[in-house]
């Protein structure tokens, strides 16, 4: 059964999940690679991509906290709850205790996985820098839902590396890779993502032997990067908008090295 993600995250695709996976190739591929994991909402959004799937992401804190979820659901679930019956609700002082928390060292894998997911969860936009004022029904559904995560993720490789070795190690004629990377001139959001990695993470992918997915945001300077695969514009609402410049549609680039099945775009 597809199913939503356990977090929201900054850039996450569950708005998009329905049009990119209408350009995922037909055939089954021997292996899955998310390279870019954040919130995995293309991976949750199948019971099974392919016979080995892979999960990766750069941020240390998010993948101990998928690898909590894959090992140790229940006690996971427990510390999430901070001792009570319920997790605690949406809390400033709660939120700046998690932050330092996690800033210092000592907090063993679990402690740290269920700081970092209150910090996620009740943070604005996911930015884990600022507390929310809405209220978060789901801060609680989601603890609840940990045990039917924890089946979704039980088979697939969690890794916590850059892009460019999870690239190289599963480039296989069978392999579909789907990449959703930090966006263009958006990389206050994502330190340490900078333009030359945008420029490596284009020389990786002429290299790829199997299919590639990739998701942008739709800049002049992607569009000639990516000149010599199929390119498709798509639109979503822009929910973080706002300002006197502010849009409500976010137009996005969907690339790949094949023909899409079912193009569903526009150009
Ligand atoms: C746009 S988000 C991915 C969102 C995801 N597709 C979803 O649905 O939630 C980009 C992710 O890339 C990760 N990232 C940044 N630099 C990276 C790198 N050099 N290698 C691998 N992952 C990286 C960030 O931690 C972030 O989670």
């Amino acid at each position: 059964m597809p199913m939503n993600s356990f977090i929201n995250w900054i850039g996450g695709k569950m708005q998009l999940r329905e049009t990119i996976l209408k350009a995922f190739p037909t055939e089954t591929p021997s292996h899955y690679i998310e390279v870019f994991g954040g919130a995995g909402w293309l991976l949750f959004s199948r019971d099974r991509h392919a016979p080995v799937e892979v999960f990766n992401d750069r941020d240390g804190d998010l993948i101990n906290l998928y690898r909590c979820v894959q090992h140790h659901p229940e006690e996971l679930q427990r510390e999430m709850r901070l001792g009570g019956e319920q997790i605690p609700p949406l809390s400033r002082e709660l939120f700046a205790t998690c932050l330092a928390q996690l800033a210092m060292p000592g907090l063993t894998d679990i402690q740290r996985a269920a700081r970092y997911y209150y910090v996620i969860r009740a943070s604005f936009g996911a930015k884990r820098t600022t507390v929310s004022t809405m209220p978060k029904p789901a801060l609680r559904h989601n603890i609840d839902r940990l045990p039917e995560i924890q089946r979704r993720l039980q088979d697939v490789v969690i890794d916590n590396r850059d892009f460019e070795p999870v690239i190289n190690c599963y480039n296989k004629p069978g392999a579909l890779f789907y990449l959703d990377p930090p966006y263009f001139k958006t990389e206050g959001y994502y330190e340490g993502f900078s333009r030359e990695d945008h420029l490596r993470l284009c020389r990786s992918l002429k290299g790829i032997k199997g299919k590639f997915i990739l998701s942008y945001n739709d800049a002049p300077e992607i569009r000639q990067l990516y000149d010599w695969c199929h390119v498709e514009g798509v639109r979503r609402a822009n929910n973080l908008s706002y300002g006197p410049n502010a849009t409500s549609v976010y137009r996005e680039l969907l690339i790949t090295n094949y023909a899409p099945p079912m193009p569903n775009g526009i150009r």
